[in-house]
């Protein structure tokens, strides 16, 4: 029945309407969202003008969103919500930590040959990054795709710099492992960074009073054949903001040790390099595919 609906009766009369989908899984996740949807609004005696305020918020979120600005994501990363899914569905213990994906990975980045520079010409401090991917008794894993993305020194992508850049990729590439499972590339070393706070979700981080801070990291996105994809990102050890990530992503398990070497000495591909540098090596664990 659904007239004369009270606070009470309401809940149960929109799950109802549930009642004969084919699909058990949408049922499942419609009645229990519509169940939490309404008992939060009961807890916090939620008024039509709060109501408003968040559809109006919803609306504007949704206006700034595009394939480069991705708001959304943004929201569910502020809120805890994307690294909470990750948690519920990654973690077996053997493979390597997942995180967050965040909103900066773009389709369409170049496929290049390892060792290749991907910094896309910006300046900054040469980083060298050798990386071997394996499963979880440490065989090397070949023909792998590796999608790795990073910021600037500044703390930029370059998805936030289109205009400079002349909407060229920088600082991201798709790689593949060789034989051994290894891959290598040529870049900047990045930097700490803040969240974009310019839209609807620096609103939520200003009035909570919130650090926007990310500590600085590297991407990575992998995906072989008869494995599980993951999506991780490695750290700074000694970064100011590891432990207070705005997006709840960063893990012990992902600290990195960013090796600095100075003027003169010889770069991983045998350049004898005119100025400082650093240096990056990681082991990846696949996990093998559940299916
Ligand atoms: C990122 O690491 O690129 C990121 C993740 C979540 C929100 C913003 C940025
Ligand atoms: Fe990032």
């Amino acid at each position: 029945m659904s007239i004369d609906l009270t606070e009470e009766t309401i809940t149960g009369a929109v799950q109802q309407t549930f009642d004969e989908s084919k699909d058990d899984r949408l049922r499942e996740i419609f009645v229990s969202l519509v169940q939490h949807l309404h008992d939060f609004a009961r807890e916090v005696r939620l008024t039509g003008d709060e109501w408003f305020t968040a559809v109006n918020f919803l609306e504007r979120v949704g206006h700034v969103s595009s394939p480069t600005r991705q708001e959304f994501v943004l929201l569910s990363d502020i809120l805890g919500l994307s690294v909470l899914v990750d948690q519920i569905n990654h973690g077996n213990g053997s493979a390597t930590d997942s995180t967050l994906l965040g909103p900066f990975y773009v389709e369409g980045r170049p496929r290049v040959e390892n060792g290749a520079d991907i910094s896309g010409g910006v300046a900054g401090m040469p980083l060298f990054f050798g990386g071997t991917v394996v499963d979880p008794e440490g065989r090397p894993v070949a023909g792998a795709d590796v999608d790795t993305w990073h910021s600037d020194g500044d703390g930029f992508y370059d998805v936030q710099q289109a205009d400079k850049l002349d909407g060229e990729p920088a600082m991201r590439g798709l790689l593949a492992t060789d034989d051994n499972g290894r891959f290598s590339f040529r870049s900047i070393v990045p930097r700490y960074y803040p969240v974009p706070t310019d839209g609807p979700c620096g609103e939520i981080i200003r009035a909570a009073g919130r650090s926007p801070m990310r500590p600085e990291h590297i991407h990575f996105w992998f995906h072989a054949q008869g494995y599980e994809p993951l999506v991780t990102m490695l750290f700074r050890g000694d970064d100011p903001y590891l432990e207070r990530d705005a997006v709840f992503g960063a893990k012990r398990s992902l600290v990195a040790d960013f090796v600095q070497h100075e003027a003169g000495e010889d770069a991983p591909d045998g350049t004898v390099m005119a100025e400082p540098f650093q240096t990056v090596e990681w082991i990846f664990v696949l996990e093998p595919g559940r299916r």
